[in-house]
């Protein structure tokens, strides 16, 4: 998610999940190519599995981003059809896309004969009036036969004009029996489904008729329901809320000294105490304080004071 789930969010999840497959921001391909790679696609060895999600719909770039990934040592790429943001539709890319299958299939070539990691899609059930449920079949077979084996699908379409991208991803009303039914089309691909799915009783619902699930805003305001996740679909784990902390302030410590700023830091710790008494507490202490005293970890420990377990 963009702007959300840079390095250190990713980090900080991985400390909570295990095994959760984790997914970069969008990254476009000039960026990748043209830009400082290292600032747009760097990560800690620790987020594995690690996806990169990029943005783009020129074939040779897409694969010349796909090579970079993988010497990188990503374990996948994924393209983004879901995006409806004015800039991403004057790139051509994104949701648009969707209107575009040929084009996508070109794409999804190009990318697979580059390199050895899988490259998957993630897509929404549709765009504007190319919403039926027949053209999301045809979509999904093409690029199914051009040998894509993973699909995740955000269950609503996008409009793209008129709406902010924050209200595509409200307005537009969920449709998850579109994702039931593409999965029974296509029983052999790997079927996630993303959208408002935000307790484990929804994942478990889910996953009775999808392959996976994607959760974007659930985590991000509650990082702790990962922990609740790898606990009942994978198995224990023994981490709580504050090793989680001591280890992350630890990982904070190292990247103060390569001259990341606090600021960047702290936005994906301050909701892990989510649901807790002096949450609010917690987190006003650390956005005031960390402001005032530029990198002082101390703030974490004299915050932490206001949680009661
Ligand atoms: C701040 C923000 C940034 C996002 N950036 C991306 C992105 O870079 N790539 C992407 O595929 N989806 C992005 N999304 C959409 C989410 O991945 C997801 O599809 C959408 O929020 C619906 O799922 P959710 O209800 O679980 O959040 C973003 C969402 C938010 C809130």
């Amino acid at each position: 998610m963009l702007d959300w789930t840079d390095k250190h969010c990713r980090y900080l999840h991985r400390l909570i999940s295990a095994d959760v497959v984790l997914y970069s921001e969008m990254v476009t391909t000039p960026a990748i190519l043209q830009g400082d790679t290292q600032k747009y696609i760097g990560f800690n060895t620790q987020e594995h599995p690690l996806v990169l999600q990029l943005g783009g719909s020129d074939a040779k770039d897409l694969a010349k981003s796909c090579v970079v990934a993988q010497d990188y040592g990503y374990d996948e790429v994924n393209l983004n059809i879901g995006c409806p943001s004015d800039r991403v539709q004057k790139g051509k890319f994104g949701a648009c896309l969707m209107n575009e299958p040929d084009l996508v299939v070109d794409c999804i070539k190009s990318m697979q004969s580059a390199v050895d990691i899988p490259i998957t899609i993630k897509s929404r059930i549709g765009v504007d009036n190319n919403d039926s449920f027949e053209n999301l079949q045809l979509f999904i077979e093409k690029i199914a036969n051009a040998g894509i084996k993973t699909i995740i699908i955000h269950a609503r379409k996008a409009l793209l004009k008129g709406l902010s991208p924050k209200q595509n991803r409200s307005v537009p009303p969920l449709n998850y029996d579109y994702v039931y039914r593409i999965k029974q089309l296509f029983p052999e691909l790997s079927i996630v489904i993303n959208g408002g799915i935000t307790t484990v009783e929804d994942v478990k619902v889910h996953l009775k008729q999808v392959d996976g699930v994607m959760l974007g805003r659930a985590i991000w305001n509650n990082p702790w329901l990962l922990y609740t996740l790898q606990n009942e679909l994978v198995g224990e784990y023994t981490n709580n809320r504050d090793d989680v902390l001591v280890d992350y302030r630890k990982y904070c410590q190292t990247q103060l000294t390569k001259g990341v700023k606090l600021h960047w830091l702290l936005p994906p710790i301050l909701n892990i105490y989510h649901g807790l008494a002096g949450n609010k507490k917690w987190k006003s202490h650390l956005v005031t304080q960390a402001t005032q005293r530029i990198n002082d970890l101390t703030v974490f420990d004299e915050a932490r004071e206001f949680i009661q377990l």
